[in-house]
């Protein structure tokens, strides 16, 4: 026996998704259909509406009846990798939990063909009546002429958006909110694709003619790669993993802290991203393999996975959850361990690596087994031996003073201010003008051009010079003129 229309359609209203993951969902069906631009229109009074219209390839009268159908297609139907889709019920499920009428019109090939699904009708007929739109009811759909003035596309609308309605007092107030909730949410789900990352189909998405920004939550103009990208395959496809670190909050700018959630936001949303083909489904989790700790709140980690393993992450019909298998969890165990260590770095101390590189550093961290960390200026810092070598009789002066700069450290306040996300001026960096000043007095206390050029190939690997490669390298022309 087939199920009965009203009470599965009903029921089904209830799977659970919130109006953001509800036109997601409908964008990824414009994803699959190869569109380049989705335009959203809603307005909130009177008849109020939600339009959702792309310019995919579109279906003709045959595709248009299958996808009106649930279970329009098998999950177990083996997908092009682009298709977002899963299950052959978000077009229905998606957009019956918002409203009680569903259009779906679409051309293909100079032909326009609209579909309907009323609720109301269907709880009066008892069964499963798909209203057939003609010429006269496709002309007073909203955005209609929008539609055909294009090739091909496809035209959704949401009418009786009586669960967006449910407890307001002020719908158009609220409504606006709740549409700027679904603005954030698509600038984050697909920024991939409104940025157009090579390899897809760059997306535009317009909010009532205004068109949105993606939002990147790696910050990847900023941020850096902590590891190698690490590729896990599993049943032969590839799972790409690629951990990043966020600037530290006091590197940021208003926008862009704005941008990752503000303070608390950078906190809460540390963890995994995976995405579905590219199609960010999950974030801000480390699926209970380590506490959201303040020590890796700067840590994020892109787990990039094909649309072939859905059964293995048990997908959900609102691609809004996902497990990972036991066999990626032990690998991602491996990354996070790795990773957590390099963000507690970033966090504690900043930029200053322990001694093992080849750079000669201001600081040192020392780590002794049982005596804890300590810091400690490095003697052999060529502004250090200047000194004593120009006025040996301080030696032991300047010993005492470096020995009571790295123990009067004040560490409890740094914690303190560092925990409150404060700038700290000493961070800032040493200018540009400051190296050049100090390197002329340092190069004018030296007589033979061995000396300087000596010197000169020293401080290439020393801080703070180092990062200032240009300017040595002025330096070494001039001495050797
Ligand atoms: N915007 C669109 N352009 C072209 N075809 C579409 C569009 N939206 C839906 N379709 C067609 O309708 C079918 C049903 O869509 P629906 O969202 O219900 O299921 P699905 O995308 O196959 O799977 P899922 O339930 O996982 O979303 C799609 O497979 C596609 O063939
Ligand atoms: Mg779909």
């Amino acid at each position: 026996m087939p199920p009965f229309a009203p009470v599965l359609m009903e029921s089904t209203r209830a799977i659970g998704y919130s109006l953001e993951a509800a036109i997601a969902d409908l964008i990824d069906n414009s994803i699959a259909a190869k569109a380049g631009k989705v335009q959203l229109f809603f307005f909130p009074v009177d008849d109020a509406y939600v339009c959702i219209l792309d310019d995919g390839f579109g279906m003709d009268d045959t595709q248009i009846d299958r996808a009106m159908q649930y279970g329009s297609m098998s999950p177990s139907e083996v997908r092009e990798s682009s298709d977002l889709g899963r299950y052959g019920l978000g077009l229905k499920t998606a957009s019956l939990s918002q409203c009680r009428v569903l259009t779906v019109i679409s051309k293909q090939d100079n032909c326009i063909a609209g579909r309907q699904w009323n609720l109301d009708y269907v709880a009066k007929t008892g069964k499963w009546s798909l209203l057939i739109l003609d010429e006269d009811e496709l002309d007073s759909v909203p955005h209609i002429s929008d539609l055909k003035k294009q090739d091909h596309g496809t035209l959704v609308v949401w009418q009786k958006l009586d669960r967006l309605m449910i407890g307001e007092l002020d719908f158009e107030k609220s409504f606006g909110r709740k549409m700027d909730a679904v603005r954030s949410h698509l600038e984050l789900v697909f920024h991939r694709y409104l940025t157009g990352e090579q390899g897809i189909k760059k997306l535009e998405i317009d909010f009532n003619g205004v068109k949105i920004n993606a939002a990147d939550p790696f910050l990847l103009k900023k941020s850096t790669q902590a590891m190698d990208t690490e590729t896990l395959i599993v049943r032969e496809k590839k799972i790409l993993v690629k951990p990043y670190i966020l600037p530290h909050i006091s590197k940021l700018t208003d926008a862009e802290k704005e941008q990752l959630g503000g303070k608390e936001g950078i906190r809460k949303n540390q963890g995994f991203y995976v995405y579905r083909n590219k199609r960010l489904l999950i974030w801000g989790t480390w699926f209970r393999m380590m506490r959201q700790g303040d020590l890796s709140k700067l840590a994020r980690i892109m787990v990039d996975i094909p649309n072939d393993l859905d059964d293995l992450w048990t997908l959900d019909i609102k691609k809004s959850h996902a497990i990972p298998p036991a066999e990626v969890r032990q690998n991602l165990q491996v990354v996070i361990d790795r990773i957590a260590d390099k963000s507690k770095r970033t966090w504690t101390f900043r930029g200053k690596k322990e001694t093992s590189d080849s750079v000669e550093h201001m600081w040192f961290r020392l780590k002794t087994p049982n005596q804890g960390v300590t810091y400690e200026i490095n003697r052999d810092h060529p502004l250090v031996e200047q000194i004593v070598r120009a006025f040996p009789a301080t030696k032991t002066k300047v010993e005492t003073l470096l020995r009571y700069i790295e123990q009067n450290i004040p560490l409890n306040q740094l914690y303190v201010d560092l925990n409150n996300d404060e700038k700290i001026e000493n961070d800032s960096g040493v200018k540009e003008a400051d190296v050049k000043s100090t390197l002329e007095q340092l190069l004018s206390s030296m007589t033979s051009k061995i000396e300087k050029a000596e010197f000169l190939t020293q401080i290439e690997h020393t801080e703070p010079f180092c990062f200032f490669p240009e300017i040595i390298k002025q330096f070494m022309e001039e001495n050797s003129k």
